[in-house]
């Protein structure tokens, strides 16, 4: 090795010995007769001292050091001086007294500060991802994304779990996103389809007789790219035979209070994890994967817009649509302002705007309300009634505030969840200091999809059904229920699984029913039919996105800042600069031809 010790793990304990260290110039300041250069290695950050007394000639080395240079340095280990100790270092009770030193190689001058925690641009980041990384954020992020995926590791294999690997190159499996497809050179006109996730191949294993499986896997989804995806991420994976959704649900539970209480022992999680119906998931908060840090559960209105002669929410209604309010505690005294925000962050998400009813301007119990202290547009249409109807519904007091949104129904729940969260934000009603997690069940196992006319697994078509439910399949899908769960954390899903399908002919009538003919069926899907012949044990499982779970614990806002060379949001590796041309003999090698326009 080119050092004796890492800069961060010398104490004061090693006063008086002789060190040499190695790593990068984080800072060098001169001061007159002497350099002061703060070392920075993986381990943390010492200061050196280059006295022209101790010795000329390091001396005379360093003055030509600059930031990000990477030097190697001897010395020996000494006290700092009194009243020069530096405290916010973890070695600030110490430095180092060069004896020599020598420049390993040297740096240009990097487009961003290394040392400093500063707003920089995304894509110049991205763009030098080396730099970027050697940043004490993100080296603590990279630490933290291998210590979760170790201690799940080691959770799992405590647990009898063995880790597979499956293929990349494979065949599509339908996630519900567009596939990466790979030509293939040996075989014109055929292509594999990276995996959307190894959700095939887990199955498979299972028949084999793996009976607990799971992986660290690299999953692949030509979908857009948001702060909680990318077209590139990490699952952990795992499948077990012989399971019911309770046994899933559990070993689960158990892996994130464990993980938690390892990593981030400071933060509060509510235990047991809740179970929520997806029915009562929509109904109270308008998604499938709610923030329940905080209260502010939607209540419908339309019934009570119904008897009203608010024309607007009136043709809505009358056109299938509904009327949904959250109540903002003590927002009364919103400014017009405020509001006018309001209705504008409404707007920008597609809606109509948003409707406010301010219930009085003094805070306490509504029984003193008259119609005139309540503050809307709508109080003309609207009897004293109607509005301690509304009020009582959401158990408001006066001094809150009433948001309400009209529209098709699907489009009200997303607007409005958005708002809750909004809401959420501004009044700081959601603790940074808890997860909440939360298992989300009893999914239907069909949606409707409108545009293609037919029907389609809510989850992915694997998903067994309610054995109970199976004979509604033909008669009114809408009504089965799926052996599916998500788990949730502050408004993130951070995980999706379930109980499988292990028959061949129930397979096939759920792949019928998602619209694919028979043909489709044998040749997509064939080798799972045939394998669940062979014996297949009833077996299900669940995905977790470690990216998101990563991000969580790391209190980042985006996957992108737990990922060492993520894509941007435009999907681009701006590190490697790809996707990228190639040369016309490779695409002649895959039988390829551009079409001239492009
Ligand atoms: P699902 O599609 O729900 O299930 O994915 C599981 C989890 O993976 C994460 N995730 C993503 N993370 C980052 N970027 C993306 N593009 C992305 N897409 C998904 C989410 C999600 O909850 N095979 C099934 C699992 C199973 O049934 O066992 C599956 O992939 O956190």
């Amino acid at each position: 090795m080119l050092k004796t010790h890492s800069c961060g793990e010398l104490t004061k304990k090693n006063i008086g010995t002789e060190v040499t260290l190695a790593g990068w110039v984080d800072r060098r300041r001169d001061h007159g007769g002497l350099i002061f250069i703060d070392l920075r290695d993986r381990g943390g950050i010492i200061q050196v001292v280059f006295n022209p007394e101790t010795s000329k000639a390091a001396h005379k080395k360093a003055s030509g050091m600059r930031s990000e240079y990477v030097i190697q340095v001897s010395g020996k280990v000494a006290s700092r001086q009194k009243g020069t100790e530096n405290l916010k270092l973890a070695t600030g009770e110490i430095e180092v007294i060069a004896d020599s030193t020598e420049i390993l190689n040297p740096s240009k001058v990097p487009p961003f500060y290394i040392n400093e925690d500063i707003e920089v641009d995304e894509n110049l980041r991205l763009k030098y991802r080396y730099l970027d990384l050697r940043r004490a954020r993100m080296k603590k992020n990279l630490q933290l994304r291998h210590r979760v995926v170790k201690f799940t590791r080691d959770f799992l294999d405590g647990k009898g779990f063995i880790e597979i690997e499956t293929p990349i190159l494979t065949k599509s499996t339908p996630e519900g996103a567009r596939d990466y497809l790979v030509p293939s050179r040996v075989h014109p006109g055929k292509f594999y389809a990276l995996p959307q996730s190894p959700q095939q191949m887990k199955q498979l294993l299972m028949v084999a007789g793996v009976e607990k499986y799971f992986q660290i896997a690299k999953c692949f989804r030509d979908e857009d790219t948001r702060a909680d995806r990318q077209p590139e991420f990490t699952q952990l994976d795992l499948e077990m035979s012989f399971v019911d959704e309770e046994d899933i649900i559990c070993l689960i539970e158990e892996l994130f209070i464990a993980l938690m209480k390892d990593i981030r022992p400071d933060i509060k999680v509510v235990q047991p994890f809740p179970h929520l119906s997806y029915a009562e998931a929509m109904r109270d908060y308008g998604t499938d994967k709610p923030d329940i840090r905080f209260g502010m559960k939607f209540q419908d209105l339309t019934d009570i817009f119904t008897k009203t002669e608010f024309s607007i929410f009136r043709k809505v209604i009358d056109q299938g649509g509904r009327v949904k309010g959250i109540c903002a505690p003590s927002c009364a005294s919103y400014s017009r302002s405020q509001l006018d925000e309001l209705n504008k962050f409404v707007v920008s998400l597609g809606g109509g705007g948003v409707v406010t009813i301010a219930l009085g301007s003094e805070s306490g119990s509504l029984d003193k309300l008259k119609l005139d202290d309540a503050k809307s547009v709508v109080t003309k249409f609207l009897s004293l009634e109607q509005i301690k109807q509304m009020a009582q519904l959401f158990g408001a007091r006066a001094g809150d505030l009433l948001l309400i949104i009209a529209g098709k129904p699907k489009q009200v729940d997303n607007i409005l969840s958005e708002l809750r969260l909004e809401m959420g934000r501004r009044l700081k009603l959601a603790d940074p200091e808890l997860f909440s997690f939360a298992f989300v069940r009893h999914f239907p196992l069909l949606r409707w999809d409108e545009e293609a006319g037919r029907w389609e697994a809510e989850h992915h078509p694997f998903t067994s059904p309610w054995e109970e439910d199976t004979a509604l399949l033909e008669s009114a899908p809408e009504k089965v229920r799926g052996k599916h769960y998500d788990i949730v954390c502050n408004g993130y899903e951070i995980g999706g699984g379930s109980i499988r399908i292990h028959k061949s002919e129930l397979q096939r009538k759920i792949f019928r029913l998602a619209g694919y003919s028979d043909k489709e069926i044998d040749e997509r899907f064939g080798h799972m039919l045939e394998a669940f012949q062979y014996g297949a044990p009833p077996h299900g499982g669940i995905a977790i996105g470690l990216d998101r779970i990563v991000m969580l614990l790391a209190g980042e806002e985006t996957i992108r800042e737990v990922i060492a060379f993520p894509k941007n949001q435009a999907a681009v590796d701006l590190t490697f600069d790809a996707p990228s041309s190639v040369s016309p003999e490779q695409l002649k090698e895959l039988h390829l031809r551009l079409r001239e326009e492009e």
